[in-house]
């Protein structure tokens, strides 16, 4: 039988296994790569190519698998209580998929493979009995060596291949577009002597095409669509590609990578033309990235929003942050969940921003912390300053008003406000709010001592190995 063309696309993703090459106590499918679990990257695969059900069967901690999928409408979920191969895990869909459909059957540790490659076997199958991906891989590594030109001879597994079969390099991809009408038959009479003492799904496909069914082979031509994930070696490899085909992209619709290698985007973030990224930048989550933007290197963005023409200097770590147009950050500077930058607002070397919002051109250049703040426009606070927001219970509010000139190393504990166009004088410990306009000043006057230094010169000197009596102090030592 060829299942029609219009048949439903049902996707079935096989991810029940125990991946035991990971050596790993997680779900070999919830390991990251590009950002995301493994299977996220299949799931969305199968649905940008138009799967209306997609089931997914599992098994190895079954619970945390779907628990973090929760809530997600168009997932059926199927269990596997035991892992004896994918042709059993496949075969426990049976009763889950409509008789008529054509199914992709896909694997859960094979994430780089593209919807397109998914429409064109489903095509393939259409015209055929089945269809599925190969590749020509120059190092195989363990898949399973695939046996025929146009079309399926047989699938050797790597651990049953003799060495002339390990030669091959056209490997299975694990990715398939069966007719649901046949191929549970196929599947019932499979029998697990083999190597691994399983149900190969794939000795399902050779027994369809020995018994003259045809299953087309579809080349891929980004061979990299067929890197499946077993070990971490694996992992880092179908990593680095995710991430580099997102820089890929990215160079595509405008945006400057100057070393792309040496830069991790992950694909959730969006970038706008004319961005400049340096080497060494991370950006990750759900970041978005404006035009004109520079980002230079070393720096670290989570989770932040960057609009147009704003500037990260070097070794600047953004997470949970917002600047708003032409801001800037850095270098070295460090901005926390719910820092807000307004327009052209700066922030310089060694400073903190928490949960704090720089108005509209107002300054922190040097060595502060801004926590639990509001500083209003064109505000300018000084090297050192501190917003005390903690004190020990709970966290405080410090209000700085438009214009307020916050003295270096001022210490502005919290709840305070500085009115607007108020000043703090340098050094100053501010516990009491400072009226708009008003100078605050908290902090010792200062003594001055004439001639001191011709005095100490005078003062006889210290007999060899005296009493252990100390020296009388000098002034403005910290023991005066
Ligand atoms: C399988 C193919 C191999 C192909 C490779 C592509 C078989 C026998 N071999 O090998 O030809 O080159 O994929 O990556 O199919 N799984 C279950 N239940 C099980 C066993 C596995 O759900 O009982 C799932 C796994 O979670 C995984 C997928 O099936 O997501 C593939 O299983 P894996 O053990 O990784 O097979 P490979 O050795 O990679
Ligand atoms: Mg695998």
């Amino acid at each position: 039988m060829t299942a029609a063309r219009s048949s439903p696309r049902v996707a079935i993703i096989l991810a029940a296994g125990k991946g035991t090459r990971m050596r790993s106590a997680r779900s070999k499918v919830l390991h990251s790569a590009g950002g995301r679990p493994l299977l996220r990257w299949v799931i969305d695969a199968a649905r940008d190519a138009g799967c209306e059900t997609i089931v997914v069967i599992v098994g190895h901690q079954a619970e945390d698998v779907r628990a973090a999928f929760a809530g997600e409408a168009d997932l059926v979920w199927v269990e596997q209580k035991e892992q004896r191969g994918t042709g059993h895990a496949l075969l426990q869909a049976e009763h889950a998929v409509p008789w008529e459909a054509t199914l992709l059957v896909l694997s859960g540790d094979v994430p780089l493979l593209r919807p397109e490659t998914l429409v064109s076997l489903a095509i393939d199958a259409s015209e055929a009995w089945g269809a599925m991906a190969v590749a020509e891989l120059p190092e195989p590594g363990g898949l399973g060596r695939v046996i025929g030109a146009s079309t399926l001879e047989r699938i050797v597994e790597h651990a049953d291949a003799s060495p002339t079969e390990r030669a091959i390099r056209r490997v299975n991809a694990g990715i398939y577009a069966l007719p649901a009408a046949e191929i549970f038959g196929y599947l019932h009479a499979l029998r697990p002597d083999n190597a691994k003492g399983e149900l190969y799904l794939t000795d399902a496909l050779g027994a369809a095409a020995r018994g003259g069914k045809t299953v087309r082979l579809l080349d891929l031509a980004d061979v990299s669509e067929a890197w499946g994930v077993n070990d971490r070696r694996d992992l880092a490899a179908v990593h680095l590609r995710l991430l580099g085909r997102h820089a890929e992209q990215l160079m595509a619709d405008g945006v400057t990578l100057l070393d792309p290698a040496q830069t991790a985007i992950e694909s959730t973030v969006r970038v706008g033309a004319d961005t400049i990224i340096h080497s060494g930048v991370t950006l990750l989550g759900s970041t978005t990235v404006g035009e004109r933007v520079v980002l230079h290197h070393g720096a670290w963005v989570r989770d932040s929003v960057l609009a147009d023409d704003t500037v990260v200097h070097p070794y600047s770590v953004l997470d949970g942050a917002s600047l708003a147009p032409g801001a800037e950050v850095g270098p070295f500077a460090r901005l926390r969940p719910g820092a807000v930058l307004e327009e052209r607002a700066k922030v310089g070397n060694f400073v903190e921003v928490k949960k704090s919002r720089l108005g509209r051109g107002a300054k922190a250049g040097h060595l502060a912390y801004l926590g639990d703040a509001d500083v209003g426009a064109h505000a300018n606070n000084g090297a050192g300053v501190i917003t005390c927001n903690y004190d020990g219970e709970a966290k405080h509010r410090t209000e700085i008003g438009e214009g307020a000139f916050v003295g270096s190393d001022t210490m502005l504990v919290a709840p305070v406000r500085v009115g607007d166009g108020a000043t703090t004088a340098a050094g100053s410990t501010i516990t009491q709010d400072v009226p708009p306009g008003a100078l605050g000043v908290g902090r010792a006057r200062q003594r001055t001592i004439e001639g001191w230094a011709e005095r100490r010169s005078r003062r006889p000197a210290k007999p060899a190995r005296e009493s252990e009596e100390p020296a009388p102090p000098a002034p403005g030592s910290t023991r005066e």
